[in-house]
């Protein structure tokens, strides 16, 4: 099936359209995030031809996780079915993106929050090449950023973003620098980028320094910006919940959960909703409820009215973006973090607040946070059931747990738990299992 795309700005009284080789990450007019809008809309009948990819047929775009569903994310605009097209524009890390992924039973995470067996999936994307959820979407980026002809891809990163691409850049041969805030990712996904031979970038300061810095370096022509504010990340990214819901038949669950940093994975995940509701494959829409943690929780603070007393919302596209500021500020002046030992999620300025405010409101979502230690105790009950996940990943179980607890989760409701990542800080666990105070702790013997 081809496909015509086109950018658009997501800013309904604005709505500025860009061609689909434009490598804005803002609108130019008013400066909202961009979208991928496909004219045309995908047949439900597709679904049937998805799941007979899995058996793929000898080819990797099949094979793929993410380019099995090709015909929802084909900015490329390619003929999907013509084999020899996919080869020349899809990026793909020999079908492995998103391929082991999709929704287990774990059950004794499930009694451990507290529901039946049946009612609780969790979706482990650590099982991606490169051990995160990143390459779902690394792979429809860097697709982009060739079809633009970038010669170098660009990123600030807690960690995981910069091991996606450092693997995806060094299979395309193409070169990569990454911006880290110095000492603060865990030394297995830092081992990683300097494997796959990215040029490192140490920034002092934090996530959100980094981040800017890497925000102007990409303005140079031939650099191409991979972090999730750029809309084709978002695009590969829609494959997370599309495989949870083939996997329940395309039968909705109530729930969605997310850890949440710079929430680009939410604002996926509300985009991949929203095109399914307009498309006509889903009726139901599953509520997205985002984790945060205790110390980097930005949203948590501003959509639940903590600071100054008002709910930051979407607002029909009108978002109260002086509150944002506002709360920068006041972050800034405080000097309040953000700061938690799950590094990957150690955001204090959440690059698509915007966006992810959007997937909330359409979904009738719900943001929370927990502690360190709920963390470490969710990251440890799934290592339990023998899947392997990391800290901020461990944020999806505690935050299910504290949701049931309060009653905002039904025992009878269906929940997909994402957990985003594999564990790369192995000293969090032999700390966590040598502490005989932990919850889930099972010290060595001598
Ligand atoms: N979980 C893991 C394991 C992550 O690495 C990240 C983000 C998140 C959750 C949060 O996802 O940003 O879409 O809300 N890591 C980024 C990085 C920021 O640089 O690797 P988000």
């Amino acid at each position: 099936m081809k496909q015509n795309a086109h950018l658009v700005c997501i800013n309904p009284k604005c709505g500025k359209k860009f061609e689909i080789k434009s490598t804005l990450i803002l609108c130019d007019k008013c400066e909202f995030l961009l979208d991928v809008e496909y004219e045309k809309s995908p047949p439900t009948k597709l679904k049937d031809v998805f799941y007979q990819r899995r058996n793929p047929q000898g080819s990797i775009y099949n094979e793929s996780g993410v380019w099995r569903f090709r015909e929802l994310l084909n900015f490329a605009e390619i003929e999907t079915e013509a084999l020899e097209e996919c080869s020349k524009h899809l990026v793909s890390l020999d079908g492995a993106e998103g391929r082991q992924s999709k929704p287990y039973q774990m059950s004794k995470v499930s009694n451990f929050v507290g529901v039946d067996n049946d009612n609780l999936l969790l979706q482990p994307e650590g099982y991606n090449p490169s051990g995160s959820f990143k390459d779902n979407g690394m792979a429809s980026a860097v697709t982009h950023a060739k079809m633009v002809g970038a010669k170098k891809i660009i990123c600030a990163s807690t960690g995981n973003t910069s091991a996606s691409a450092g693997m995806f850049a060094a299979n395309e041969n193409m070169e990569c620098d990454v911006y880290i805030p110095d000492g603060q990712i865990a030394p297995g996904k830092l081992s990683q980028a300097y494997q796959f031979g990215t040029q490192m970038i140490k920034v002092k300061g934090n996530f959100d320094d980094a981040f800017t810095k890497s925000l102007d370096a990409a303005k140079d022509a031939k650099s191409y910006t991979v972090n999730s504010v750029n809309p084709f990340r978002i695009e590969g990214q829609k494959t997370i919940p599309y495989r949870a819901l083939e996997f329940l038949d395309w039968d909705v669950p109530d729930w969605i959960v997310y850890p949440g940093g710079a929430l680009g994975n939410i604002s996926s995940c509300g985009k991949s909703l929203i095109e399914l509701q307009k498309w006509g494959w889903i009726k139901k829409i599953p509520r997205i409820a985002v984790i945060n943690a205790e110390g980097a929780d930005t949203l948590y603070q501003l959509y639940n009215g903590k600071f100054n007393n008002e709910n930051l919302r979407w607002n029909n596209g009108s978002p109260n973006l002086d509150l944002i500021e506002k709360y920068y500020e006041h972050m800034n002046k405080h000097d309040l973090g953000p700061k938690t030992k799950a590094t990957a999620i150690q955001i204090g300025k959440p690059a698509n607040i915007v966006k992810g405010l959007r997937a909330l409101e359409f979904t009738n979502g719900c943001v929370i946070e927990v502690s360190d230690k709920e963390m470490l105790d969710g990251m440890s009950i799934v290592g339990l059931n023998g899947f392997d996940c990391e800290m901020a990943s461990g944020a999806t179980v505690a935050g299910i747990k504290k949701l049931l607890d309060d009653e905002t989760m039904k025992k009878d409701d269906k929940i997909i738990g994402i957990l985003t990542g594999r564990q790369k800080e192995p000293l969090l666990s032999i700390d966590y299992h040598n502490d005989s105070t932990n919850k889930f702790a099972i010290p060595p013997r001598t």
